[in-house]
């Protein structure tokens, strides 16, 4: 097993080099590595400006691992209670071994130097995104819209979680903050599994802006409802609590296997089970067949990064595109099997309009049998304070972006549509 430094470094560059979210294993050192590389990852835009003042050239890809030394001792010298020469020394060790002296003794210099000037440092203007990725926001959001998104992710968002019943009695209980719901949003929330409750199974972790597509639905007891593209089954997990007759299907069986997992944990009856391609699925199933259908779609997960700010470095336009074509194949496929004056919830935690808006925009053009059923702020809110009120659109959509809700640690972006049938 490699020290710790050296395994921080290899999780980083194998997120980035498979373009997935961090995998940190559970072991003595989750709290340290989850905090080292997502405050890394969080901050490496300005880590890296700072970096190109001290580095005049680039390091080498074949050296990517000092690079990687270099991004994450910053993180511990600027922004972690790491004292500074545990941070200097075990670095600078790990880059000699993994590399050579020679990189061994550039590393020492540059962290030095950016231990010494910490408070300088820390006075320069920080940006969140990166350039590709400011190119999916640009196309539809304005400066300001990404000035407010900005500085809302800096810091670590709250736990959110999702109760079945009684979030008041749990809010207590977990120190959180009911936000609307079944949500409660707990601040500095320590390991997951040994918060109370967790065990007995009374609530399951699930931004409040991802519970929205099942609050929008509105689902009833009996009410037939095919959850497509189920898995983990954050979405399962509230139909059933709902008591509806419930179809799960999603082509991952892995992910079917998290999602068997997290229902059992819940102590909710397994509903049916389906692990197939949507698209084809869907060929063949009987017309007109469920009260409703819950589309939770693949999709470019851009609006996520207030979790995984990793996705950040990776996250391009053409993930975008990509997936904007699967799942319009996946709501064409899906418009059948809905009853007549049946219901379609549509949603995406993307935060590019091509995935949310423009999506459905286009499907009610092809689909002209389905029209928008407006959200309102007294369905989706179980306060009807008004507080929700900036997260529905002109067209009775829903739009969440990180910079809004501050007063409860923001929010993931989601895209939500309700449409019925006619
Ligand atoms: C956004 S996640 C779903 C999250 C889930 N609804 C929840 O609330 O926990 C999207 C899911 O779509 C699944 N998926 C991707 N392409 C699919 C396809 N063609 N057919 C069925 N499922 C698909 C993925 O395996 C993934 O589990």
């Amino acid at each position: 097993m490699p020290d710790i430094r050296t395994h921080a470094a290899n999780l980083y560059q194998k997120s980035l080099s498979e373009k997935k979210f961090f995998e940190i294993e559970s072991s003595g050192q989750t709290a340290y590595l989850n905090m080292l590389l997502l405050t890394a990852a969080r901050n490496r835009v300005f880590i890296e400006t700072i970096l190109r003042q001290f580095i005049r050239r680039p390091v080498p890809r074949k050296n990517i691992f000092a690079f990687y030394a270099l991004l994450l001792g910053s993180t511990e010298l600027l922004f972690m209670n790491t004292p500074p020469h545990a941070a200097i020394n075990g670095w600078v060790e790990a880059v000699k071994k993994q590399c050579d002296k020679f990189l061994g003794g550039m590393v020492n210099a540059v962290l030095r130097r950016i231990s010494e000037n910490r408070s300088d440092l820390l006075q320069q203007p920080r940006r969140f995104f990166p350039a590709e990725f400011l190119k999916i926001l640009r196309q539809d959001y304005t400066p300001e819209q990404i000035a407010a998104m900005e500085q809302a992710c800096f810091s670590e968002p709250p736990l959110a979680v999702s109760v079945k019943e009684a979030p008041e009695i749990w809010a207590q209980k977990l120190n959180g903050q009911p936000l609307s719901n079944n949500t409660l949003t707990i601040p500095a929330a320590g390991p997951v599994p040994s918060l109370p409750g967790y065990k007995e199974g009374a609530w399951w972790v699930q931004d409040f802006a991802a519970s929205l597509g099942v609050t929008a639905l509105v689902p009833c007891p009996g009410q037939k409802i095919l959850d497509l593209c189920a898995a983990p089954g954050g979405k399962t997990a509230q139909l059933l609590n709902a008591r509806a007759a419930v179809t799960a299907l999603d082509c991952s069986q892995e992910r079917l296997q998290t999602l068997r997992q997290n229902l059992t944990r819940l102590q909710f009856p397994l509903p049916e089970i389906i692990c197939a391609d949507a698209r084809e699925w869907l060929q063949s199933a009987p017309k007109e067949s469920f009260d409703a259908v819950l589309l939770d779609a693949p999709c470019s997960a851009t609006g996520i990064f207030r979790r995984h700010p990793e996705i950040l470095a990776f996250k391009t336009l053409n993930d975008v595109r990509r997936q904007t074509e699967l799942q319009q194949q996946i709501l064409t496929a899906a418009a059948p099997v809905i009853k007549h004056g049946g219901t379609l919830i549509y949603c995406v935690c993307s935060i590019a309009k091509d995935e949310g808006e423009k999506q459905i925009t286009r499907f009610l053009k092809a689909h002209p049998e389905f029209c928008i059923s407006p959200l309102t702020e007294r369905e989706i809110n179980s306060f009807h304070d008004g507080r929700l009120s900036s997260l529905l659109t002109a067209e009775g959509f829903i739009r969440t972006l990180p910079s809004m809700l501050p007063e409860f640690g923001g929010v993931d972006s989601f895209f939500i549509a309700r449409l019925q049938k006619a």
